[in-house]
């Protein structure tokens, strides 16, 4: 059986040791890694997959933002990684963890303007993530446009930059 559980539960060696499981060696060089650099994680957001005491998956999400070339910054979730161990994967766990992410993300009001990059054939299948609005967002480092999706009644389908959620601050009137 497959227990969902917050991701602060578990260990972050654990975490690190699925997701290099999960994923190919180079995955830190990802561009998704880059439009997170230096946030931390949305806890309320993460969770872990246990399957007889094991961490079989996980997902993690992140403050994130589109800025515009004036400066205006647009607010986005950024999910991911999403990881199940290859051992278990098509099993449900990747739905089951997406699945209380997203009803998290409602219940705390923050999921009006996700992102994540991946296969649409997945993410749009089962939760609803499309291109459709992400055709003018450019991201720093390639991505193949048909997987940099979007979720939500608030996504902006501006043109923009993709980084972290920097607050801009406003410089003292002289
Ligand atoms: C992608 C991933 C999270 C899916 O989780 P999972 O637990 O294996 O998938 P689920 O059991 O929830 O769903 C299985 C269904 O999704 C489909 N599916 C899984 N990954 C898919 C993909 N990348 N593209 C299209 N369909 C996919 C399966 O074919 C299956 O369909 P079926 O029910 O019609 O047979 C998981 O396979 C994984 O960790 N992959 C490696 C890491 C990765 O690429 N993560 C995503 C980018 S952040």
């Amino acid at each position: 059986m497959v227990e969902i559980v917050p991701l602060g539960q578990v260990a972050d060696a654990d975490v690190e040791a699925l997701l290099d499981r999960a994923f190919e060696p180079g995955r830190r060089a990802r561009v998704s890694y880059r439009i997170r650099a230096g946030m931390t994680p949305i806890a309320a957001l993460c969770f872990g997959a246990m399957e007889a005491g094991r961490l079989a998956g996980s997902i993690q999400a992140w403050p994130a933002s589109l800025v515009e070339d004036d400066g205006r910054a647009w607010p986005l979730v950024m999910v991911g990684p999403v990881a199940v161990d290859p051992a278990v994967q098509g099993s449900g766990i990747g739905q089951s963890l997406m699945t209380r992410m997203l009803a998290a993300a409602a219940e705390i009001g923050l999921d009006g303007a996700m992102t994540l990059i991946g296969d649409p054939e997945y993410y749009g299948r089962f939760f609803g993530f499309t291109a459709d609005r992400t055709a003018k967002w450019t991201a720093p480092g390639p991505v193949e446009p048909r997987r940099l999706l979007a979720r939500g009644a608030d996504v902006p389908a501006v043109a923009g930059m993709l980084g972290p959620r920097v607050v801009a601050v406003a410089e003292p009137a002289r």
